[in-house]
């Protein structure tokens, strides 16, 4: 019997091992393309980071206050106290108050927008004094929606929440803020 003429290509073993190093480089660099998955246990702070952050890929995810979150006042609480249960502070800058940094909504500064707001045309609310004017804000928000922010994000259930002696101290000190 005639042996056939070999077809195999013979291999010097330094080639063969240059071989299984590239071989094993492809493999290892597919897998990760493949399976990078991001580690679960930071998966909860990345979505926290995007809710408070917003990100630049997604649009701005809007931040939400939850009525079953928010307590009910009793209107004795200190300020800083009083604006953080009730959430203003998640979407409001508001001066003096130290962790008061959101910026879903417009800073508060009423002592200066307030008479602005009700000196606007368009402005079709009943209050004719900056403390009225807030008091509607919180109670009725679409009552006047500031330009340049979307309606419907600030809670329409604060009535529920405040009680009228948290809310006259929420309204006197937004209005001496200039
Ligand atoms: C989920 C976000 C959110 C929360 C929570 C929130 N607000 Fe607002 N607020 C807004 C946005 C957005 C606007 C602007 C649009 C509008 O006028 O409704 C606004 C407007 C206002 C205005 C009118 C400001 C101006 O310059 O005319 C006042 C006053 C106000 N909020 C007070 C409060 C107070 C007090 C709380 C807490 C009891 C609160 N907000 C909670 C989002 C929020």
């Amino acid at each position: 019997m005639d042996k056939k003429p070999s077809t195999r290509i013979s291999l010097a073993p330094e080639t063969f091992i240059i071989l299984m190093v590239v071989c094993c480089g492809i493999i290892a660099t597919l897998s990760f393309v493949i399976f990078d998955t991001p580690d679960p246990s930071s998966a909860p702070q990345a979505i926290t980071k995007s809710i408070s952050q917003g990100t630049t890929m997604n649009p701005p995810a809007q931040k939400v206050v939850l009525s079953q979150t928010v307590p009910l006042s009793t209107g004795d609480e200190p300020i800083d106290q009083l604006f953080i249960q009730s959430g203003c502070a998640v979407c409001h800058t508001i001066p003096g108050i130290d962790p008061a940094k959101g910026r879903e909504g417009p800073i508060l500064v009423l002592g200066i927008n307030g008479p602005k707001r009700l000196a606007d045309p368009n402005y079709q609310g009943t209050a004719t004094t900056v403390r009225e004017y807030i008091t509607e804000s919180i109670l009725n928000p679409g009552a006047y929606v500031v330009p340049g922010y979307p309606d419907r994000v600030m809670p329409r259930w604060y009535g529920k929440k405040l009680n009228a002696k948290a809310l006259d101290r929420i309204a006197l000190y937004l209005e001496a803020l200039p």
